[in-house]
């Protein structure tokens, strides 16, 4: 049986080195585990409250998804990736991230920031501004991450395309040199889920007698 985990691909593209190894499948595992399940406890409550996204979800399910599990499969599945960007906005699974000063600097701001300090940056906050994401930030609609894809002659070659977001407004990864290793395959990872589960069940919210709605804890 062929093996294609990450240690084995690790251990493939060269990297015999058992500390460097050893950290990094740590490092990814502990990465990705939380903050995928998190991302997705929060995806399927909103899922089971808005019978209209899960309803384009199955139809895209439906048809892309023969199997859900090839890769590019998932990958064309740009509806339920703008359902999982919308829902991730709205209840990030990094909230809170911050950073340590290295040397004395001024942020863009004109803010003065001196060596030792920590700059911390609310994610969660951040994500519900409304001059940045519109009065109807809290809106859970998809279709705000998309556009209509439309080609030569204004012939539509498909339903939906990704529209690109600042990721300085979208902070959920981080950007530049500290961007999340695991972006790319968290989306796909997360889309296999969505697709074996909605494939199956239909998610309903649970009714709380004291009408009480999941927290989140930042
Ligand atoms: C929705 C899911 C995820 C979110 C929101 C997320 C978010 C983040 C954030 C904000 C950072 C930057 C931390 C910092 O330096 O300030 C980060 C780093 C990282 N993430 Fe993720 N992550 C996710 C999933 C994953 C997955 C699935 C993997 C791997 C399989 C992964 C692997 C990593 C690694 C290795 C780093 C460290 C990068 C470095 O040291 O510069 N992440 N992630």
């Amino acid at each position: 049986m062929e093996i294609h985990d990450l240690l084995f691909r690790f251990l493939g593209s060269g990297h015999l080195d058992k500390k460097f190894v050893t950290d990094n499948v740590i490092s990814f595992t502990l990465s990705g585990r939380d903050t995928t399940s998190v991302a997705l406890a929060w995806f399927f409550w909103l899922i089971s409250n808005h019978p209209n996204v899960d309803s384009e979800i199955l139809k895209e399910i439906e048809e892309k998804s023969k199997t859900g599990a090839r890769y590019d499969e998932v990958r064309d599945m740009v509806y339920t990736h703008a359902a999982l960007c919308k829902s991730m906005r709205l209840y990030p699974p990094v909230p809170i991230d911050s950073k340590e000063v290295v040397i004395d600097d001024v942020l863009l701001n004109g803010t003065k920031v001196k060596r030792g300090m920590a700059v911390l940056y609310h994610v969660y906050a951040m994500g519900r501004i409304e001059q940045i994401w519109g009065k109807d930030w809290a809106e859970f609609q998809p279709e705000k991450w998309l556009e209509c894809g439309v080609a030569w002659r204004g012939v539509a070659t498909e339903k939906w395309r990704l529209v690109a977001k600042d990721s300085f407004n979208y902070l959920l990864f981080q950007v530049g040199l500290r961007i999340c290793l695991g972006k790319e395959m968290a989306f796909l990872h997360m889309k296999r889920m969505v697709v074996g589960v909605l494939k199956r069940f239909k998610v309903v919210p649970e009714k709380r007698e004291n009408g009480l709605e999941p927290d989140f804890v930042a």
